[in-house]
């Protein structure tokens, strides 16, 4: 029952019946236990009055200078930063009503922001690139509403924003161009992660997919073949109007090697040009989630999300607080392991590095071990799995890695028992001596497609967060089952057999995505991501639904209604 010892269960809200989540598939439901807010939809000013809305009229489009002062589109991976007082030198802050939100652009359709199947003139790509990126937004509750305030720290990052490198590639011939061209703009924004120095980490993923070239004398080399480059990428055809983006254009030949990478971006400095972190590796970088060490050390744990590609690991050289105080980078010095998963429920964590004697006959140097992140994962004998997406750290200093999908595997193997997997599944690691061990344990902590024999709540596990307390918070990226739309389930990872409850279920074709919070756990932040495909016939989102609005990727900021941990 309800009102005595609720509290004593870590998960006991009502949750979203198949019923109410499909009576009206244009809005969001959630528990009836909770409320949410939309917030900061695609097109929202970065701050109050510095440009006019953008609010989904069919008939107009921001200009890309307008999308550059504007919140962009495709919300993913994000981080609440608590205003940040004097006496805190790492941001620790503990506001929980006030501070930065970094929030990540993953992409937009050219259908969703042009209005049409391709651009037809640089302009368009200039739209098409300023709406990527990350925001990073000064945001406020007053009385019971969150606002977006004006902050000196406010910031849009874009496709052409300058960029430095850092770490072992920085400064190497895998990034210079033939046109001398500084490093600019990050793309496919997925994932985020957050450091305990108070930083944002954002990942590009499917970088491959904005370059391509109507030369028809190009062919990719090996390494481009590796991460999926193409003459038609995945139809942006910015190689059209901007030649960075153009495979076979020879004064641009490594401008593909300045993605795939992790960026890190100092909310609390606006003037802080973003670092690309090269010794994270370079891949399809779905999100990072850092456990700290015993001693200070920091471990990385990162999915590569493409079918029968990889899970990483990185660990820091020295405790995060002596690398500062030594004025490094704890991400610039450390090594890059990649997951081994061995059929008893051990793993290994394989070193990727030029030292590696399996490795050091391939490469000349780390930097272009770096650049081929995925070459050296195949060659130490990494297991292939079924797309690794979000990883989170427990506080037992257990790990949880999504594995989404894999509809193609012929081939199980003990990590990725199902052939085909079209559903996906969770896997438990621990390594061991507290994350600085070369070796692991794991399980799978569930099948999405059954708990048990029990047919499954949802599919597809994509974001993924656990709190304090070992509530895990999964957002799904896939056709759900009973017709609902992608959902948010909270599941309590202390449960032998754990039981996923449904706290909230999105609209038609959009994916629920990206997991932050305030310090005290009582508010939550969630993005809905490409609500209706773009497609106004399906939903207005966050609009109430007239079949004529564009709908707009948006944040909602989730509460519970007697003020309890999100969650619970
Ligand atoms: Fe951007 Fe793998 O999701
Ligand atoms: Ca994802
Ligand atoms: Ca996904
Ligand atoms: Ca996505």
């Amino acid at each position: 029952g309800k009102g005595h010892g609720r509290r004593d269960k870590l998960i006991d809200f009502e949750d979203v019946t198949i019923a109410q989540a499909t009576a009206d598939q244009s809005m969001p439901t959630i528990s009836s236990d909770y409320e949410y807010q939309a917030f900061i939809p695609w097109g929202t000013p970065i701050e109050p009055g510095v440009v006019a809305e953008y609010a989904g009229d069919p008939s107009t489009r921001p200009t890309p200078e307008e999308a550059a002062l504007q919140v962009g589109i495709g919300h993913d991976g994000m981080h609440f930063f608590p205003e940040r007082s004097a006496h805190h030198k790492y941001g620790k802050g503990s506001s929980c009503h006030k501070g930065m939100l970094a929030v990540n652009h993953e992409y937009g359709g050219n259908q969703h922001v042009l209005g049409k199947p391709s651009p037809t003139s640089l302009t368009d790509v200039r739209l098409m690139q300023n709406v990527m990126g990350v925001s990073v937004i000064a945001i406020e509750k007053r009385y019971r509403s969150w606002e977006v305030v004006a902050s000196p720290n406010t910031r849009r990052i874009t496709a052409n924003t300058p960029m430095a490198f850092s770490g072992p590639v920085a400064g190497s011939e895998y990034l210079d161009n033939p046109a001398g061209n500084i490093p600019l703009g990050t793309i496919n924004n997925c994932g985020s992660g957050a450091t305990p120095w108070g930083t944002y980490l954002t990942c590009e993923e499917n970088f491959n997919g904005y370059f391509g070239t109507n030369n028809p004398a190009w062919s990719p080399s090996a390494s481009q073949a590796r991460y999926g480059f193409a003459a038609g990428g995945f139809g942006y055809d910015w190689h059209s109007f901007d030649k960075r983006f153009d495979l076979g254009d020879e004064d641009y030949a490594n401008e593909c090697n300045r993605f795939g990478w992790i960026v890190e971006i100092d909310p609390y400095d606006a003037t802080q040009m973003p670092v690309k972190r090269t010794a994270l590796g370079r891949f399809k970088h779905e999100a990072i989630a850092i456990g700290e060490c015993r001693n200070g050390r920091i471990a990385a744990y990162m999915g590569d999300d493409q079918a029968d590609d990889y899970c990483y690991r990185y660990v820091s050289d020295k405790s995060w607080k002596q690398a500062i105080a030594d004025g490094e980078s704890p991400l610039d010095h450390g090594t890059l392991y990649v997951a081994r998963f061995n059929s008893d429920f051990t793993g290994e964590w394989l070193e990727l590095s030029i030292d590696n004697p399996a490795l050091a006959g391939h490469f000349a140097s780390q930097a272009e071990l770096l650049v081929n992140t995925r070459l050296a994962a195949d060659i130490v004998g990494a297991t292939p799995m079924d797309r690794p997406e979000w990883t989170t750290v427990a506080r037992d200093g257990s790990v949880f890695w999504t594995l989404t999908n894999n509809s193609g595997r012929t081939a199980p193997n003990a990590a990725n028992p199902q052939a085909p997997n079209s559903d996906g599944h969770i896997i438990r690691t621990k390594d061991t001596d507290d994350f600085l061990g070369d070796s692991f344990t794991w399980e799978i902590f569930l099948l999405a497609s059954s708990t048990r024999g029990t047919p499954g709540v949802f599919t597809d596990p994509d974001a993924a967060f656990v709190d304090p307390e070992g509530r895990l918070f999964i957002g799904t990226d896939g056709g759900q089952p009973d017709g609902l739309q992608d959902q948010v389930v909270v599941l309590d990872t202390s449960e032998d057999d754990p039981k996923p409850r449904r706290l909230l279920v999105g609209v038609r074709n959009d994916e629920l995505t990206g997991w932050a919070h305030t310090p005290d756990y009582r508010t939550a932040f969630v993005n809905v991501q490409h609500p209706g495909d773009g497609n106004p016939a399906l939903t207005s989102f966050p609009a109430p639904f007239n079949g004529t609005t564009i709908p707009r990727d948006a944040t909602l900021i989730i509460t519970r209604k007697d003020n309890g941990v999100v969650g619970s």
